[in-house]
């Protein structure tokens, strides 16, 4: 049993605590959607319970910052098993979180489950490296790359809802 509908434009982004990578991801096609102004519902979350409720990570909080994107209001949460159907796309910040998705996922679940870097040609299953244990380097990386995998995704998204109506 499951609440709701699903969100032809829902995107989902996991990572492992939800306070590093799938904040980032989710900060910034928020911030890209409203730029473009494509309408879709985005949040994140983690495979992992260590951070239920915390705050993005400092240093997540920070990058996004630089490149104008506020994540503070973020609160990290679990993926559950709505999520399977309320979000038409759920995507993994790098496979051992998309193995996680997998094994968790309802046999009708209805989301496309997907890695970050699959909408980026040429790039299909590259994970994003967990910044978590680097500096703050690590984390403009991760920001960079995001941003990469955001865009393309979006444009998928555009382009997926502009067929739908046409
Ligand atoms: P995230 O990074 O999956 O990008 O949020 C991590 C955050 C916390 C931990 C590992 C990765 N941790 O082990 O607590």
């Amino acid at each position: 049993m499951h609440g709701g509908i699903e969100h032809r434009n829902g995107v989902l982004f996991v990572c492992l605590g939800n306070i590093c990578r799938s904040p980032m991801a989710e900060g910034a096609l928020r911030e890209l959607a409203h730029e473009r102004g494509f309408a879709c519902l985005v949040d994140s979350a983690g495979t992992a319970s260590y951070h239920i409720g915390s705050q993005p990570d400092p240093r997540a909080v920070a990058v996004a910052a630089r490149h104008g994107v506020d994540i503070a209001g973020q609160a990290a949460r679990q993926i559950e098993r709505d999520d399977f159907y309320r979000f038409a796309n759920i995507i993994a910040l790098d496979r051992a979180n998309l193995e996680g998705i997998r094994s968790r996922a309802p046999r009708d679940g209805t989301a496309r489950l997907s890695m970050l870097m699959d909408a980026v040609e040429g790039r299909a299953g590259e994970p994003v490296a967990d910044p978590y244990y680097g500096n703050e380097a690590a984390f403009e990386a991760a920001w960079d790359v995001i941003n990469i995998g955001v865009e393309a995704w979006l444009t998928r998204l555009m382009r997926e809802t502009a067929s739908l109506k046409a």
